[in-house]
């Protein structure tokens, strides 16, 4: 089942956007003109992830500042699992994710 987040047209860098799907908190941001969904949750502690900041490909979460490396969604200074990174397919005119 696909379930449509956003038009193509609105993702643009600096883009934001929560979602929630089935009981999960979801982030869509657009890096480098590339959309990157994700949960809306820190590996670290929990801590929303949409408040973050970025910076040279990586978010950086505004809690305890583990900052995570969007390429490969590996924190870079803590000793915490990956972010947890979905992917996005395109439906007609919509970008989404398949269930
Ligand atoms: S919850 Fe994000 S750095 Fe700890």
């Amino acid at each position: 089942m696909f379930v449509a987040l956003e038009r193509p047209i609105n993702l643009q860098d600096g883009y934001r956007g929560t979602f929630q799907v089935q009981r999960r908190h979801l982030l869509l941001i657009v890096v480098d003109q590339q959309p990157i969904l994700m949960e809306n949750r820190c590996p670290h502690q929990g801590a929303p992830l949409h408040a973050g900041t970025l910076e040279q490909g990586m978010l950086r979460c505004a809690r305890y500042g583990v900052a995570l490396d969007l390429a490969n969604g590996r924190p870079v200074n803590a000793p915490c699992p990956p972010l947890q990174r979905l992917t996005l397919t395109c439906d007609g005119d919509r970008i989404g994710l398949d269930l």
